[in-house]
C-alpha cells in the first residue's frame, strides 16, 4: 500500500486536492493507496501528553505509515518551509522504523512561483537523517490556485503528467530498494468472494417472486434483505422468506429505512435523516419494533440503517437526545441476539468512532460504505475503513465519483469506475482482520443487475 500524507491540517487546502490526485496516479497503475489527510488529526494528538502517550485515535495515522510499502509526502509551502502540522505529525511517528528503509517520495505545490522547492529539500533533509530511501524525482507544483479544478484534477495535462510519471517511478523504485512488486497479485479479494451479497433494494423488485428471479441473474446467493417491504405490505412480501430459502439464498442480513428521509438534496438529508428528527421519533420507534420482531423471527443475525447526521458536539442536546434513542434501539435488538451498523458516510470516520466509544453499545458497529465516503465528501474511504477497522461488521460495495461542488452530492457510479482503490479497500479488510459481509449496493443507473454483475466480477478479478 502507499501512503499518501497530505500535509497541513488547513480546512479546504489544496494540498488534499493535490493528494487525491496522486491517488489517482496508483488507482490507474492497480497499486493499493491511501489518503492520510493531516486535517483529520484528532484533537487529542495535539496534547503536550502526546510525546510520551500516543492518544488511541492517533494510531491509524502511525499504522498507515509504518504498514506502507511506500510514502508520498506531499507538501504546501508555507513561509519558504513545509506546515508545522507535518513536522509535528512527522515527531509523532514512531522511530526508527517509520523511516528507516522506507521508500519516500515528495510532490510540493505553493501558490508562489516555487512549487515548494524550499519545502521539499527541507523535508527531504530530515527523511535522509532519519535513513528513508528518497526517490529523486520530485514535483513541484507552482501557481496551485490557477491550475486545479475543484476537484483534483489538473487543467494542465503538462502537470499531471509529471505527476503519472513520478507515481510509475516510484512504483518501479519501490520494486529496486525493497524487492515488492505492488503490481503482483496480493489476493486480498479472493478471500471475500464467498462473503458476497446483494442489497435487495437495490434490484427494485415489485414482488418476492421478482427478487428471487433478478437474484438469480446476478450469479450471488447471499442477499443483505430490505425489511420494510416485509412490515409494510405482508400480503405481497409475507412468502419472500420461504421463496428465498427455496432457491437456495441465504439472508446474511437485514436493513430498514426510517420515516420522512428526503434525500433531494445534502442539507434535505441533515433535516430529515434517521432517528434524529424528533416529529418522526415516535412513528420510527414503532415501526423500528416491528423490524426488530421480523429480524428475530427470520434468524437475521445483523441489521444495518441510517442513523441520520450524529452531532459533533458531545455536550450538545442533540446528542445526549440521540445517544439515548440509539441506546434504546440497540437494546431492543441486543434482546434479539441481533448486532447493528450505522451506515457510513454522513460524517468523517473520526467523528463516527468517537461518537460510537460514547455510546457503549456493544451490539452497535459499523456498515462501512466506501462510496458514501466519496458522495458526502467525508474523507478518504480506505483510510477510514482503516480508522473504523474494529468497529467494522459488514461492508457495502459501491463506486462514486467526489463533488465539484461543496456540499452537493458526489455522483454513484458501476463499481470499479469511481474512485475507490479497490486493491487498498480489500488490503485494508485483510489488515484489520474482517471477517464479515460484504453486500454489493447500486442506488442508481436503469441496469442493477447489469452493474451488479460488473461489480461481482470486479471483486473475482482483483489481483
Ligand atoms: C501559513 C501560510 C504560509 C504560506 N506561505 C507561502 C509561501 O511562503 N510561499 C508561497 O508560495 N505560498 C505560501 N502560502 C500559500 C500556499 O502555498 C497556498 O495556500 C497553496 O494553496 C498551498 O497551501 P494549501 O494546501 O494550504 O492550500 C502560504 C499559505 C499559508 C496558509
Amino acid at each position: 500500500m502507499i501512503t499518501i500524507i497530505a500535509g497541513t491540517n488547513r480546512p479546504g487546502s489544496n494540498t488534499a486536492q493535490v493528494a487525491r490526485a496522486v491517488e489517482a496516479c496508483y488507482r490507474r497503475r492497480g497499486v493499493a493507496a491511501q489518503v492520510v489527510d493531516l486535517g483529520l488529526l484528532p484533537a487529542a494528538a495535539f496534547a503536550p501528553e502526546s510525546y510520551a502517550e500516543k492518544p488511541e485515535a492517533l494510531r491509524p495515522f502511525t499504522e498507515a505509515v509504518l504498514q506502507s510499502a511506500g510514502v508520498v509526502v506531499v507538501t504546501p509551502e508555507y513561509n519558504g518551509s513545509f506546515p508545522g502540522a507535518l513536522k509535528y505529525f512527522i515527531d509523532l511517528l514512531k522511530f526508527p522504523e517509520s523511516f528507516q528503509g522506507r521508500p519516500v517520495a515528495f510532490v510540493g505545490l505553493s501558490s508562489g512561483q516555487w512549487g515548494a522547492l524550499r519545502a521539499v529539500e527541507q523535508l527531504q533533509q530530515i527523511f535522509a537523517y532519519r535513513n528513508a530511501h528518497l526517490l529523486p524525482e520530485r514535483v513541484f507544483l507552482p501557481g496551485i490556485r490557477e491550475v486545479l479544478d475543484g476537484a483534483g484534477q489538473f487543467k494542465d495535462g503538462e502537470l499531471a503528467q509529471r505527476l503519472e510519471a513520478q507515481a510509475e517511478a516510484f512504483v518501479r523504485f519501490i520494486q529496486q530498494v525493497t524487492g515488492r512488486d505492488l503490481t503482483a497479485p496480493g489476493g486480498y479479494a479472493r478471500r471475500y468472494v464467498p462473503k458476497l451479497g446483494v442489497c435487495s433494494w437495490s434490484l427494485q423488485p415489485e414482488t418476492p417472486e421478482a427478487l428471487v428471479e433478478k437474484l438469480e441473474a446476478t450469479g450471488v446467493q447471499r442477499i443483505q434483505l430490505w425489511l420494510d417491504p416485509l412490515r409494510e405490505k405482508p400480503a405481497v412480501w409475507g412468502k419472500a422468506p420461504e421463496l428465498l430459502a427455496r432457491a437456495g439464498v441465504t439472508v446474511v442480513s437485514g436493513m430498514f429505512g426510517c420515516v420522512g428521509e428526503d434525500y433531494t438534496t445534502l442539507e434535505s438529508i441533515r433535516r430529515t435523516g434517521g432517528v434524529v428528527p424528533d416529529h418522526t421519533w415516535e412513528q420510527n420507534w414503532a415501526n423500528i419494533q416491528e423490524n426488530a420482531r421480523l429480524a428475530r423471527a427470520l434468524g437475521i443475525p445483523y441489521v444495518a440503517f441510517h442513523a441520520g447526521f450524529l452531532p459533533h458536539n458531545p455536550r450538545a442536546a442533540e446528542f445526549g437526545k440521540l445517544v439515548e434513542r440509539l441506546r434504546r434501539i440497540a437494546e431492543l435488538f441486543g434482546e434479539a441476539g441481533i448486532t447493528l451498523g450505522l451506515e457510513t458516510g454522513q460524517e468523517s470516520a473520526a467523528t463516527l468512532r468517537e461518537f460510537l466509544g460514547h455510546l457503549g453499545c456493544g451490539n452497535v458497529g459499523v456498515n462501512f460504505d466506501p462510496a458514501n465516503m466519496i458522495l458526502y465528501d467525508q474523507g478518504n474511504p480506505v483510510f477510514a475503513l482503516r480508522v473504523l477497522g474494529p468497529w467494522v461488521k459488514q461492508c457495502h460495495l459501491k463506486d462514486a465519483t467526489r463533488t465539484l461542488q461543496p456540499g452537493t452530492w458526489g455522483e454513484e457510479v458501476p463499481l470499479g469506475t469511481g474512485q475507490v482503490n479497490w486493491r487498498g479497500f480489500f488490503q485494508t479488510l485483510a489488515e484489520i482482520g474482517f471477517e464479515g459481509n460484504l453486500c454489493i449496493e447500486r442506488e442508481a443507473g436503469q441496469q442493477r443487475v447489469a452493474d451488479i454483475i460488473t461489480a461481482r466480477r470486479l471483486v473475482e478479478s482483483l489481483p
